[in-house]
């Protein structure tokens, strides 16, 4: 085994080099002129001139290696009883059936195809039959509602909608048809069709002349092969909360992303063809699209999609289960997923009755890991427990332990080191290094290594303005945090409006503009809030018009719902009182952070610029009374 410390800094001192060796391993119509194109703007760009296919690398190639009948996707299923394997001769055959009708839809390299669908292998399917055409998925979370979904297609543009009729929710079925109805009466750009894969636990409604059953397209469907593409060309765009209410278009490549996926699978994760990979994580997310689909498959394991929550379906004992019934190597989670099962089995009773023999360590990402749950499950599985930091930018882990390379001490707490290719430094206010030990915003030196975002979907000036421009030379990633003495990286929290919410990032100031637009609502502040479970919750504090005499809980009750409307059940927010000012400083900016120590009941220092402090005891007050604000 080599050692990380030398792989590292040879990834630092000759990034082609390292990068060019990891590009060996894949198919390339053609060879890239230059792996490393400094020059590149916005931002460095990777296997300029190179030509694949993303799809080919991930389906067809193992096929053609002789690995057709080996599982290449299990979907399980606990909402709805269903368990379905794909061997990978299957898989590639469904997902060129399905590319062969997205393109009777009139979908050619380039195009952009837009994916709302629960967690069904039809979702992978798509995802994959977009990138064998060359095209370009934007794949968007069932829990959002629809004027999110229509911000994303007035941006993405797509010519094509996937979507299903329904996902379920252990409590309910969501009824998806409706929401792509109205996210497409309310959008301004206009998809010229919808592919609908209905599900027996709802109908939909189609509308003639635009809508077509998935089975009905995919039985007239000839098969298509494998467009190749640049390196360069865009793969996929994946949304995530910004300051605003606009997200963030986040463009992945083809090239540097296929080499970047599949380097990790064994470096970072210590498998391989033929292993057992489970991303227990949505395809909505980044982590979905990175180790649910991509990863897993461009290295040829064996992925599960689970159709399920990690407690009540049926109970805690289903990722167990799971584990256990397809012999799982690695799983990938979030933190707060264990936190639930924590919750309702704390002496991990429903452990003891599966056969674990075949994990090898577990994986976490999406927040940070608090000990506490680290040493939790550390215990209760008796296996190594790696907390990594990555972000939907990145797509892969700016710091991980690598159980491939060289596993190295946990320190609980901390997501162990940097990966290669990232530089990653610890700047002040002023954009001096900060000693180790002390907090700082962290950035990363570029280039970047490859998969991380060159751009945001037609927006260079967006993506130079947010990441870019704050310390010229580096990326800004938004964390903040510090490097130890052994070079261990701390991520302690966010710099900006960003909240962290059961592993999902959500925008503040997105759900501030939510409340804004109430009639009622003459100012507001949306805060993160410490939760047990699921890490923070967002709180809404809002100050009523002058002369609005209305009953404050039913404002309240309007404003949740309004929320669940206008973002999505996702938001999880379901707590907002009413107060009768906002503390500002006298420049007028509301004073969040301090809101969220009191509300936290940690001590905070009096801001100098404060305008009014007495303003600060009413809101503790307001927050006692909701349960919060305890010393
Ligand atoms: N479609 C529609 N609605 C959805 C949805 C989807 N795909 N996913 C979640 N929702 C809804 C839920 O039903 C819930 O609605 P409710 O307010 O009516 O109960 C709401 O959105 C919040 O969902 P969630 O955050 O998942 O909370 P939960 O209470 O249902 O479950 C956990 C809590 C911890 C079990 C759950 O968050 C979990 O499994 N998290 C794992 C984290 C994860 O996968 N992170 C991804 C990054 S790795
Ligand atoms: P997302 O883009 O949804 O993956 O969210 C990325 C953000 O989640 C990061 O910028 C961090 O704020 C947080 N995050 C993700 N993983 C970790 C981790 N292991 N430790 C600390 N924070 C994390």
């Amino acid at each position: 085994m080599s050692s990380y410390l030398a792989l590292y800094e040879r990834s630092l001192e000759d990034p082609a080099g390292f990068w060019g060796e990891a590009a060996a391993a894949l198919h390339w119509e053609k060879t890239w002129d230059k792996v490393l194109d400094l020059d590149a703007r916005p931002a460095p760009r990777w296997f300029v001139g190179g030509r694949l296919n993303t799809c080919f690398n991930a389906l067809d190639r193992h096929v053609d290696a002789g690995r057709g009948e080996q599982a290449a996707l299990i979907y399980d299923s606990p909402v709805t009883g269903l368990k379905q394997t794909y061997a990978y001769r299957e898989l590639r055959d469904a997902v060129a059936r399905f590319a062969g009708a997205l393109r009777a839809a009139g979908v050619d390299k380039g195009d952009r195809v837009l994916i709302y669908m629960p967690m069904i292998p039809e979702a992978a399917i798509a995802m994959l039959a977009t990138a064998r055409l060359g095209a370009v998925h934007s794949v968007v979370f069932g829990g959002f509602a629809a004027k999110e979904l229509a911000t994303r297609i007035n941006d993405a543009k797509p010519k094509v909608v996937v979507s299903a009729s329904c996902g379920i929710e252990p409590n309910r079925v969501v009824v998806y048809k409706p929401l792509l109805d109205e996210a497409i009466a309310i959008s301004a750009h206009k998809p010229s069709a919808c592919i609908i894969k209905a599900r027996p636990q709802a109908e939909a409604a189609l509308t003639a002349g635009r809508d077509l059953d998935w089975d009905a397209a995919v039985a007239a469907a000839q098969p298509a092969e494998c467009v190749a593409v640049e390196a360069t060309d865009p793969l996929y765009i994946l949304y995530t909360s910004g300051t605003t209410g606009q997200p963030k278009g986040v463009v992945r490549d083809n090239g540097g992303h296929a080499v970047a996926m599949h380097w990790t699978m064994k470096n970072i994760y210590n498998v391989e063809a033929g292993d057992v990979y489970w991303a227990a994580s949505d395809v909505g997310w980044v982590v979905g699209h990175s180790y649910i689909v991509y990863g897993p498959l461009l290295a040829g394991c064996t992925t599960i999609m689970y159709e399920g929550k990690p407690v009540g379906t049926p109970d805690p004992g289903a990722f167990w289960r799971v584990i256990s019934e397809y012999g799982v190597k690695v799983l990938f989670t979030a933190p707060t997923a264990f936190r639930a099962i924590k919750k309702e089995d704390p002496q991990g009773e429903y452990l003891k009755q599966y056969d674990l023999s075949c994990m090898q360590a577990l994986f976490l990402a999406g927040e940070r890991c608090d000990p506490d749950t680290l040493f939790w499950a550390r215990d209760k599985l008796g296996k190594p427990v790696v907390d990594h930091w990555w972000q939907t930018e990145t797509g892969w882990a700016i710091a991980a332990n690598p159980m491939g390379i060289e596993p190295m001490q946990i320190k609980p707490g901390s997501p162990t080191v940097a990966m290669p290719g990232y530089d990653v430094r610890v700047l002040s206010e002023d954009g001096v290094e900060m000693p180790d030990g002390e907090m700082g915003n962290i950035v990363i030196k570029l280039p970047m290594p490859p998969a991380c975002l060159p751009t945001l979907w037609g927006n260079d000036q967006r993506f130079i303005d947010s990441y870019l421009s704050r310390y010229p030379g580096y990326y800004l990633t938004g964390d903040a945090g510090f490097r130890d003495a052994d070079g261990y990286l701390w991520i302690m929290c966010r710099t900006d409006d960003v909240i962290n919410v059961a592993g999902h990032r959500l925008s503040t100031g997105a759900m501030e503009e939510v409340l804004a637009g109430h009639p009622d609502v003459a100012e507001c502040a949306v805060i993160g809030v410490a939760d047990a479970l699921k890490g923070q919750l967002p709180l809404g504090l809002i100050v009523l018009k002058a002369g609005v005499e209305r009953d404050q809980q039913t404002v309240v009750g309007e404003l949740v719902k309004r929320m669940r409307e206008q973002i999505g059940p996702v938001a999880a927010f379901k707590y907002a009182a009413v107060v009768k000012r906002l503390p500002k400083t006298r420049s007028g900016k509301i004073l969040r952070g301090t809101m969220v120590k009191i509300a936290d009941g940690e001590t905070y220092k009096l801001p100098a610029t404060i305008d009014d402090p007495a303003i600060l005891d009413e809101i503790a007050e307001v927050l006692r009374g909701m349960g919060y604000a305890k010393v």
